[in-house]
């Protein structure tokens, strides 16, 4: 097989990217959201060999928002294992992100870790371990430790935003806390969900930071380990089977990869053993992942031939 020419695949995908017209809508359900420019794309490639190959805006902190569940999720299974799946299951819901239909006939128990339902048990379970303060900054150095970059926050203006404004993750928290699947005080395990989804990142960081994922738990093929392999196994099977809610039929079929999308027009997604990917577009498609980004994602799958649906 021929080499692959990555810096060039990856500039002429946003070079087409930065043209397109049709562009997606920017989330505006949380305001802060809705104030950044629809025009901005950038990708990020973090290879084996620990190169990053980017282009387009790559260097511009986003707000990650449901990305952030999957580094959440990884530290509570780190944390607590297989009792994680005593609170959220693993299967795909068929719903919108924000949904609360399932749980009532579900008893409470969430779909997946990536629903915001979902989500916000997995912050739960952190919080058994740690005060809200502790537990957001475990989840900040984990991502800085993950990304080899300190340079990471939280937009607290973002925070502040979902904090006034949402209202249905308050009903989905108080439902569950009803049926006992939160233990904790809704407002607080809320405070420290709402504050890990504005962690502010660039698709250099993430790229970086998702390369656990694609080295079987470890930074690189040899490089420090992060999560146990299996760990990291199960968390790319979500990831495609629920990363992208009720598209995630759509981006497998198209893309071919593990994925994870954020309303702030994110997305991280694994070539296993190739490449963490990180993309970014703020307008969303109409289940509410990045219109853009998954265009590209799906052009950079068909580029490179990657695919955990291909043998290699
Ligand atoms: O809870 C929310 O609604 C947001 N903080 C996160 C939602 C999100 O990113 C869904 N992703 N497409």
């Amino acid at each position: 097989m021929t080499e692959l020419d990555l810096p060039m695949i990856v500039t002429e995908i946003a070079a087409d990217m930065a043209a397109e017209s049709e562009r997606g809508q920017v989330a505006d359900y949380i305001p802060e959201l809705a104030r950044v420019n629809p025009g901005q794309f950038g990708l990020a490639l973090a290879l084996p060999d620990g190169r990053v190959i980017a282009a387009g805006d790559t260097e511009v902190p986003f707000s990650i928002q449901s990305v952030s569940k999957v580094f959440t999720l990884a530290l509570a299974l780190g944390r607590h294992g297989e009792r994680v799946w005593e609170r959220v299951g693993r299967e795909p819901s068929g719903d919108p992100f924000n949904s609360i239909v399932q749980l009532e006939y579900e008893k409470g128990r969430p779909r997946n870790p990536f629903i915001n339902a979902g989500a916000i048990a997995v912050t739960d379970a952190l919080l058994s371990s740690y005060a809200p303060r502790e537990a957001l900054g475990e989840i900040l150095r984990f991502l800085q430790y993950l990304a080899g970059d300190d340079d990471i926050t939280i937009d607290p203006a973002v925070a502040r935003s979902e904090q006034e404004t949402g209202f249905r993750n308050v009903a989905l928290a108080n439902f569950m806390r009803a049926y006992g699947v939160l233990s904790g005080e809704p407002a607080k395990v809320l405070g420290v969900y709402f504050h890990h989804c504005a962690i502010a990142m660039s698709v250099r960081q993430l790229a970086r930071a998702g390369r656990f994922l694609a080295f079987d738990g470890r930074l690189a093929p040899h490089g420090p380990r992060a999560v146990s392999s299996r760990m990291a196994r199960q968390i790319n099977a979500l990831m495609l089977t629920c990363g992208h809610y009720d598209g995630s039929g759509e981006f497998a079929f198209r893309v071919g990869l593990p994925g994870k999308s954020g309303v702030g027009g994110g997305i991280l997604a694994v070539a296993p053993g190739q490449a963490s990917i990180g993309c970014w577009s703020p307008g969303l498609n109409n289940v509410g992942n990045s219109l853009l980004a998954s265009r590209a994602l799906e052009r950079l799958a068909e580029r490179t031939g990657w695919s955990v649906f291909t043998a290699r």
